[in-house]
């Protein structure tokens, strides 16, 4: 939620802060603007409503000079989208400017205070309040800035990830954060970026330090880089090399990004179980499982806790940790399990799934666990992420970075990694044959190329995406490993298209949703070969009685149901437990068509965010 960048050096930086904040853009785009000080006097505040293309529009021709700069693209949460609450925010008559993506939440009574000294507020917005506390602090104490920075941040309760500059420090760029992602790029000589995440600083420089909570960096054009946390200690910054090609986060010829990564999903399967399976020697290798085996050995219970998509990659997870390894699994909201003082023992393990390692929510839900003593595993798509970092291991999906706002490659890649702990899991205790465990090897090394298949049948899948473009409503089904998948469907389709959708499993229909069949409503059916196969043909025909438009996805060779639905998609055979993986990818297919034809913009659907980190 909410993308910021900066930039401190001897460049122009207003294309620097244009180009990152358009990387950044999936975070939130309600709002965009930029700070840039000309380096003698003057802090040019340039926002708008709406795009980072109509920033760029107001601006036109009058680009602002100077080579210290601020940028942010708004995902809203204090007051409506709007030119006023867009950041960046200022206090000192506009000689001190910030942005900030996160959640200031005791911000109403800093704000009452703040008006009792006499400052005055032009937004709705927390950030607004902060920037002028920090000028508070600094007229109160006659600090530094970054003294002033430390001390007001110890007073706020929330998140941020900040970054700030000083009319009256030419040469310096301040930035920090809590719960909030920051990265720090060190460019050349003295010359720093500073962004939610790694995409703008790609294409400048490969070397990157991960900002923890409560640090303050402060990036000076002639004295480098020096960061402190808010108790005043310098903490020595760790580089690290960045891995990520710049190729992975452009489009490549795809229409959109989401189309882009459904088309990945070959390679970000094999990416996923690569260097980690050995077919011919019959193993899987994680270090983060065999150098915690103590830990799952011992587990009582595993729970899970995750949001949207990945929670329906848990709700896979646990159909298969309780086949392959006989151990009880729960599947928690994260939001709900932080705020219902659940019960954990020492012997849980607890998995936190999440895409982009920062979702506000799976976060507290990890900290609560911890600290009552859960062993904590992340299954993580973004290196060095906030839960990455809070987990005592884990297991990167490794299915590249993900733009689009709805979840695509990053799911198969989840449930790809957490079958892979399955049944490794599965294999230490003993409980799965040697035999079984090879053939599931063997299976999902398969899974890349049977996804290729299913991706070549593109064409058709637009063409009966085509007949249910002006659907109002749509019904999801799926048995077993297939009910996560139905719901997930269904997730995808209302996210892009705001078609009304509902994944249930399909026994449950004649409990209720079964009211709702008639001849407009599309009924989308999971109904691959498996042990419920028989019984998914008797909700196929009690929907077909009551005219239902049926669409089936079935196991290649499948000929009954032809029969019976208005429209099948055959998806190559596999073992059951292996289904989701293809059994997902026709729908995402479906609902990014449905989603083009009715004009939406599946890239930035409306009111999401890609990375949620507020609750
Ligand atoms: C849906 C989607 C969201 C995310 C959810 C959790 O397409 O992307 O439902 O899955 O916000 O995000 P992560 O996985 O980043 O924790």
């Amino acid at each position: 939620m909410c993308g910021i960048v900066g930039y401190i050096g001897e460049k122009d930086c207003f294309p620097i802060l244009i180009k990152g904040l358009r990387r950044l853009e999936y975070r939130g785009y309600d709002s965009a603007g930029v700070a840039v000080f000309d380096g003698e006097s003057t802090i040019n505040i340039l926002k708008k409503k709406g795009k980072v293309e109509d920033l760029l529009a107001f601006v036109g021709k009058d680009i602002p000079p100077g080579s210290t700069g601020i940028g942010h693209t708004r995902w809203a949460t204090h007051g409506p989208p709007s030119d006023v609450n867009a950041h960046p925010h200022t206090a000192r008559f506009g000689r001190l400017a910030m942005i900030h993506n996160g959640i200031i939440e005791n911000y109403e009574s800093l704000r009452t205070s703040l008006e009792t000294n006499g400052h005055a507020f032009v937004s709705d917005t927390d950030t607004e309040v902060l920037i002028h506390l920090i000028d508070e602090v600094q007229n109160r104490t006659n600090a530094s800035l970054s003294d002033a920075v430390q001390m007001a941040l110890k007073e706020v309760e929330g998140a941020y990830a900040i970054a700030l500059v000083d009319a009256s420090e030419p040469d310096m760029l301040i930035a920090a954060r809590k719960s909030s992602p920051l990265v720090i790029g060190v460019g050349e000589e003295n010359e720093f970026y500073v962004a939610s995440d790694a995409t703008p600083i790609i294409e400048h420089t490969q070397n990157v330090i991960y900002l923890d909570d409560e640090e303050v960096a402060v990036m000076h054009r002639k004295k480098g880089l020096i960061i402190k946390n808010l108790q005043n200690t310098v903490i020595t910054p760790e580089v690290h090399a960045l891995e990520m090609q710049i190729e992975a986060i452009e489009k490549g010829g795809f229409q959109h990004f989401m189309l882009k990564e459904i088309f990945e999903q070959p390679n970000s399967i094999l990416d996923s179980i690569r260097g980690r399976v050995s077919v011919s020697r019959s193993e899987i290798n994680m270090s983060g499982i065999d150098a915690h085996w103590d830990k799952w050995n011992a587990a009582q219970r595993i729970i899970i806790i995750a949001c949207g998509t990945s929670w329906h990659a848990g709700m896979i997870a646990e159909y298969l940790f309780e086949d392959f390894a006989r151990i009880p699994v729960e599947v928690e909201y994260a939001s709900e399990f932080r705020y219902r003082n659940p019960i954990i023992r020492s012997n849980d393990v607890v998995i936190a799934i999440s895409q982009s390692g920062e979702t506000a929510d799976t976060l507290a839900a990890i900290k609560l666990a911890k600290d009552q003593g859960a062993h904590l595993f992340g299954v993580c798509n973004v290196v060095g992420s906030s839960i990455a970092r809070e987990t005592d291991s884990g297991a990167y999906t490794h299915a590249g970075p993900e733009i689009g706002v709805a979840s695509t490659k990053a799911f198969t890649a989840q449930v790809t990694v957490l079958t892979l702990i399955a049944l490794l899991v599965g294999k230490k205790k003993g409980l799965l044959s040697t035999q079984r465990f090879s053939r599931l090897l063997v299976e999902l090394k398969a899974i890349p190329d049977k996804v290729q298949k299913l991706l070549e049948q593109d064409a058709r899948i637009k063409e009966i995406a085509g007949h249910f473009v002006k659907s109002e409503n749509a019904l999801y089904l799926g048995r077993g490993v297939n009910f996560p998948v139905a719901l997930e469907g269904a997730l995808k389709l209302k996210e892009i298209s705001y078609i009304h959708a509902e994944g249930y499993p399909s026994a449950e229909m004649k409990h209720g949703p079964i009211a709702l069949i008639d001849e407009e409503m599309p009924v989308f059916f999971i109904a691959t070969a498996d042990d419920v196969y028989e019984k998914i043909v008797s909700n196929i025909q009690e929907v077909k009685a009551r005219g239902g438009r049926l669409v089936a996805l079935v196991s290649a060779g499948n000929q009954e149901l032809k029969q019976l639905a208005e429209f099948v998609i055959e998806v190559p055979k596999t073992d059951q437990a292996l289904a989701p993986l293809l059994t997902v990818v026709p729908l995402q297919l479906l609902s990014y068509h449905i989603a083009v034809m009715r004009d939406c913009n599946v890239d930035q659907p409306r009111n999401l965010a890609k990375s949620v980190t507020v609750e």
